[in-house]
């Protein structure tokens, strides 16, 4: 039997078609690029988030001279959250870059494996993530579930 899933999301040409919340926290975002340390990369990453206790956390890349330590920022957001806020949901995350090689008008969409820790936590704390995505100007797109990103998720559920 073939099966098929699809979902929607929202596309907008720049940030002032956003409403003020939003825009606010891709503004954040795009400041949490300075936080990056990206040497060799030279690809700065910010997010930052809202969660639904009123707080807001940030994040953003930090690379090692031995590459795979490095960590993305939405993974540096998630632990901060955790460690700071424990078991307070998320309800939206932007993120955001600044790409020293090139341009930073693209989108930006979570690695995979970011996307599987987005996944996890919005599981443990049983609240959706939203996810607000963009570069340093240009289209933004809104997601509403970041685990929309991950069908066909691997979420433990094999262990039990
Ligand atoms: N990076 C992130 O921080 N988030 C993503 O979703 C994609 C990639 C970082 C990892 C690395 O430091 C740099 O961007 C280039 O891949």
């Amino acid at each position: 039997m073939e099966k098929n899933f699809s979902f929607s999301y929202e596309e907008y040409n720049s940030i002032s078609e956003l409403s003020d919340t939003d825009a606010l926290l891709v503004t954040e975002a795009r400041k949490a690029t300075k936080l990056a340390y990206a040497p060799y990369s030279n690809f700065l990453v910010g997010a930052y988030a809202s969660l639904t206790s009123g707080d807001f956390v940030k994040g953003s890349n930090q690379e090692n001279a031995s590459y795979p330590v490095g960590i993305c920022a939405e993974r540096a957001l998630l632990a901060s959250t955790a460690q700071l806020f424990p078991d307070v949901p998320i309800d939206t995350l932007a993120i955001s870059y600044r790409n020293l090689n090139g341009s930073s008008h693209i989108p930006l969409c979570p690695c995979g494996m970011c996307r599987q820790a987005l996944k996890e936590f919005e599981m443990r704390v049983n609240q959706p993530i939203r996810l607000i995505l963009s570069g340093m100007e240009g289209k933004v797109i809104i997601i509403a579930q970041s685990s929309q990103l991950l069908p066909l998720a691997f979420d433990g559920e094999a262990f039990s």
